[in-house]
């Protein structure tokens, strides 16, 4: 039996050694060493030994199994840790190869316009109001001093939720809340946002696009105090040498209303293209603000007064840039985005 044991532990050895498949190694572990496997069977004949006989083969048989259970073990390390390095070798991460570059994003050019107004209106101290983009009739309309029925209406051509709610037509709307929010107290704001036309899309005009609304109320503002601000503001944003140019207008919710021009940033006032040769750039509608909305805001007319103003923002970007057409800010191009 001895000689049995010997021999088994070397054929198995032998065996082991040819194997270079991990794969493999399960079958040789069941050939050898399971309860079905070579070394039990041996172990079986046990029982047939002398008494004298069994200690020392019993021994020698655990010896074998020991053996054999070890190399198994280093064996089956061996060729694991092969395959592991093969592995990697084949994969090759260079882990000191720079990192692909991801492209940053950065704000939209109307966004950038937005901040430089908020910036230079900041500076005079007017603060930052928001107002909801779906307005009731009442706000956008009626408050403003335009009643129903009302031929001004025709000067917004307007979505329509429902007969009384509409996406709003213009930031107008915000003044009303402002004053009933904040009476008795002076007023000093912008309302920056959206604004909806149901228009035809071309390369003038939108069917959406941002207004830059401003409202103060107080005891003793006056014209000047508007057109002082809107000086300000236009040499900021358009350098300091510009002038501005004020015309007579009719707005339902200003009284007196007018609208304010600026000397061409492209010709300087002489006429060329881009001003269509009247040397002057529309910069937006202003006024007093109606005894009406004033009233209708909660603020009695005969105490208080106020100015406001309503300037665009995609059309002096188109100017600025010499854009073509209106339908790039919205087009999600990213090769026109990127240039700004
Ligand atoms: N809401 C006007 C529009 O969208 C612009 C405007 C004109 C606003 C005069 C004003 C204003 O506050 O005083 O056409």
């Amino acid at each position: 039996m001895l000689v049995q044991l010997n021999t088994l532990k070397e054929t198995a050895l032998q065996e082991l050694e040819t194997i270079t498949d991990v794969d493999q190694l399960p079958e040789w572990h069941r050939k050898y060493l399971s309860k079905k496997g070579e070394l039990t069977q041996v172990l079986k004949q046990l029982g047939r030994l002398s008494a004298e006989e069994r200690p020392a083969a019993g021994q020698a048989a655990n010896k074998v199994k020991q053996a054999l259970t070890g190399r198994f073990q280093e064996h089956q390390d061996r060729l694991k840790e092969a395959a592991l390095d093969q592995q990697l070798a084949k994969d090759d991460i260079d882990i000191s190869l720079p990192g692909r570059p991801c492209h940053l994003g950065h704000l939209h050019v109307c966004t950038q316009m937005l901040r430089q107004i908020y910036q230079v209106f900041g500076e005079m101290g007017f603060q930052i109001y928001e107002s909801p983009e779906v307005e009731s009739d009442e706000n956008n309309f009626q408050l403003l001093n335009i009643p129903a029925y009302h031929p001004a209406r025709d000067m917004w051509d307007t979505f329509w939720v429902n007969d009384q709610v509409v996406l709003r037509t213009h930031t107008s709307p915000g003044q009303i809340r402002v004053m009933k929010e904040n009476f008795p107290n002076p007023i000093r704001v912008i309302l920056p946002g959206k604004v909806y036309r149901y228009e035809q899309v071309t390369q003038r005009s939108e069917h959406q696009f941002y207004q830059v609304e401003g409202l103060a109320v107080g005891l003793n503002i006056r014209m000047t105090d508007l057109i002082g601000v809107m000086q300000e503001a236009t040499k900021k944003m358009f350098g300091s040498d510009r002038k501005n140019r004020i015309r007579g207008s009719y707005f339902p919710f200003t009284e007196p209303s007018i609208e304010i021009d600026m000397d061409c940033i492209f010709c300087g006032g002489s006429g060329c293209r881009m001003c269509k040769h009247t040397g002057w750039l529309e910069i937006g509608g202003a006024g007093m603000v109606h005894p009406v909305v004033l009233n209708n805001g909660g603020y009695d007319p005969d105490v208080w007064s106020g100015f406001a103003f309503g300037i665009g923002v995609e059309r002096p970007l188109l100017l600025k840039h010499g854009i073509p057409d209106i339908r790039y800010f919205y087009g999600n191009d990213l090769n026109f985005l990127q240039q700004f």
